[in-house]
């Protein structure tokens, strides 16, 4: 009965940036829960792994490739997504990118807004068409945005990436609020996690160890310790959690 909470069998659920990193654990997580995933990103190839992964362990998944900077590509997602599986009950916003590390003097507009239109606007976007569509059929479904311990903390030399992922958790809030009870809304915002996201800041010796002295697990995430709490989130384990800002940093934002 208890475990029976957590499973997202015969649900339906759109992952962004589920090519790889924690985007590809949580497709592949939500699927071993008995979601049917749609993961999307724009590199074709790569999404074709997740599916692999997906299809091996008895799963169902189909690819779609799309940029969450096109309203076009993510109306495609979602009338994909209807037409292979049904109407989607949950969408995980991953999709994001930190191209800037550094002193905010040096940063042109430009390369800010880039970073707020992935990871704050994409956010935004993809939401908007789940929630019209959820509305639509008179509908429930759940979103979680994957925001960072940069949604709750500043995050030295990383102010455009840290605003965005502030911007993720603020409309998290709002628009839990705005669509309760239909459409349940959370941000989980990881620590830092070993993908090739990090891969220049855990790469860079002292970086690496400045950035372990911060964390009171004294590690780094695997991809698969952030998976477990997106399949929370979108279980009916979760169906009185809204608007929560749900941290798993290895206690980085307690200190
Ligand atoms: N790794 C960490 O330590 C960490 C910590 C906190 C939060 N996060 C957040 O977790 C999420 C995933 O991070 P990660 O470490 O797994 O990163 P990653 O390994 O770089 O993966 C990023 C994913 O997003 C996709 N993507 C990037 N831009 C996109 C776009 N415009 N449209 C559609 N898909 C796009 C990428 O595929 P394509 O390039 O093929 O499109 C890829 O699937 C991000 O939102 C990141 O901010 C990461």
């Amino acid at each position: 009965m208890t475990l029976e909470m957590f499973s997202l069998a015969g649900s339906v659920a759109v992952v962004t940036g589920g090519s790889r990193g924690i985007g590809e654990a949580i497709a592949v997580a939500m699927a071993d829960a008995g979601a049917a995933v749609v993961p999307v990103a724009r590199s074709e190839d790569a999404l074709g792994t997740t599916v692999d992964r997906i299809h091996d362990a008895g799963g169902e998944a189909v690819a779609c490739v799309g940029d969450v900077t096109d309203e076009a590509d993510i109306e495609r997602v979602f009338d994909t997504a209807e037409r292979e599986f049904g109407p989607v009950d949950t969408l995980v916003n991953n999709a994001g990118t930190n191209p800037f590390f550094g002193d905010a003097t040096d940063l042109d507009t430009e390369t800010w807004e880039h970073i707020m239109d992935v990871n704050a606007t994409g956010t935004f976007r993809c939401t908007r068409e789940f929630a019209t569509r959820v509305t639509d059929r008179d509908g429930e479904g759940s979103v979680t945005n994957i925001g960072s311990v940069g949604s709750v903390v500043g995050l030295p030399s990383q102010a455009p990436y840290t605003a965005s992922k502030h911007a993720i958790a603020g409309m998290t809030k709002t628009l839990a609020a705005d669509w309760a009870p239909d459409v349940r809304v959370n941000c989980l915002a990881p620590g830092y996690v070993i993908t090739e996201f990090t891969e220049g800041v855990r790469g860079n010796d002292e970086i690496r160890e400045e950035l372990l002295d911060g964390i009171p697990a004294s590690r780094f995430a695997e991809p698969e310790e952030i998976a477990g709490t997106a399949v929370y989130l979108a279980s009916d384990a979760a169906g009185y959690v809204t608007g929560e800002v749900h941290v798993v940093d290895g206690g980085l934002a307690a200190i």
